[in-house]
């Protein structure tokens, strides 16, 4: 084993010790209140998915990782602000298997706090030492765009019936998929990769992204509530145009339609019987089949790419190692 190639374990080390060396230093500013939210959700766990796959990429093409930890930590921090803001919008009251922020704190709180660890996280970024940095300054805010646009989409879709596969799959491109392919890129423009490889990393990110989005779709209404971290059937509560509801809604003849239209628009209702009422529908349409289905599409369409970019096999299987644990045991 070439020890200047990094297994997932260590990155996922080597990016919680950082955090924890710079919770120290917020822990110590003022004011208390406006930290303490931040060290929070960086300090709850999480899988550090996005900065071990930045990390991940940079050593695909150089072995000084060190000189990428910024950038990795600064994608992290982004990440936590957006989870923040996601959770007062989606009324999520867990996460990680812990109170949301706005839940412990108060939705201010979570509010302030998560503008706070977005300027936190430029501010980390602007720690590179690299001619790269423009670049990757660039696409770091091209990104936080696009995940503000998807978040909207995000939030449009719930009060429309008609949102096609199409509309769905550019929505969670955008809210998600986008972060794991810029830090796949920014990972690989650090290390001064080709501007073919970077592209061609950022694409193999997008499609590992909706996978991902799918699945924590399929997760959100037929995962276990002690491994996802997160409430179960909260998209169903919140009529959340997942992958699961425009199926559903596309393939359901005319009783089950009747049924899932009558649970998307009635105010008043008992939300374990929404939840079970709901998933029974999916059962009975075989929706759970289908999204899988749809997860192994695009994991497949990433794994091609992985698979065609010209660098180290060896190297390459970390990702590939990577990406299947993200999605879980399916493969
Ligand atoms: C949650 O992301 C938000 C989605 C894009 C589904 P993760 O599942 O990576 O969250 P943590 O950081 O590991 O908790
Ligand atoms: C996550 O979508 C997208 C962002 C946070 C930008 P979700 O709303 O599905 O994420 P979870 O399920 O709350 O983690
Ligand atoms: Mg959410
Ligand atoms: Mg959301
Ligand atoms: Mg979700």
């Amino acid at each position: 084993m070439n020890k200047s190639m990094y297994q997932i374990e260590t990155l996922q080390k080597i990016i919680n010790d950082e955090i924890a060396r710079r919770a120290e230093v917020l822990s110590a500013r003022n004011p208390a209140e406006l930290y303490a939210p931040v060290n929070y959700s960086l300090g709850m766990g999480g899988k550090r998915l996005r900065p071990v796959l930045l990390l991940m990429s940079f050593n695909l093409f150089s072995e000084e990782i060190e000189n990428a930890l910024p950038a990795a930590l600064a994608v992290e921090v982004f990440h936590n602000f957006t989870l923040l803001h996601d959770d007062i919008m989606d009324k999520a009251e867990m996460r990680r298997n812990k109170p949301t922020v706005h839940e412990k704190f108060s939705e201010n709180s979570a509010i302030l706090s998560g503008d706070a660890m977005a300027f936190l996280s430029y501010q980390y970024l602007m720690e590179c030492r690299s001619k790269q940095l423009f670049d990757v300054a660039g696409l770091f805010t091209d990104t936080a765009l696009a995940v503000c646009e998807g978040q909207q989409y995000d939030m449009d879709f719930e009060n429309r019936l008609n949102v096609t596969e199409e509309e769905y799959l550019e929505m969670i491109r955008l809210k998600t998929a986008v972060l794991l392919g810029c830090s796949l890129k920014a990972g690989a423009l650090l290390a001064h990769a080709t501007d073919e490889m970077a592209s061609q990393l950022y694409d193999f990110g997008i499609n590992l992204g909706l996978a991902f989005q799918l699945q924590d779709d399929l997760l959100d209404t037929f995962g276990n509530q002690q491994s996802f971290g997160k409430k179960i059937g909260g998209d169903i509560l919140a009529n959340k145009k997942t992958y699961l509801l425009v199926k559903a809604l596309e393939k359901a003849a005319e009783n089950h339609k009747t049924e899932l239209l009558r649970w998307l628009n009635i105010m008043d209702f008992n939300a374990e019987e929404k939840i079970s009422s709901v998933t029974e529908i999916y059962r009975q349409l075989g929706i759970k089949e289908l999204t899988e289905e749809k997860i192994d599409a695009c994991f497949s369409q990433a794994a091609n790419i992985l698979h065609d970019l010209p660098v180290n096999d060896l190297r390459k299987e970390q990702l590939s190692n990577l990406s299947k644990n993200m999605l879980g045991r399916r493969f």
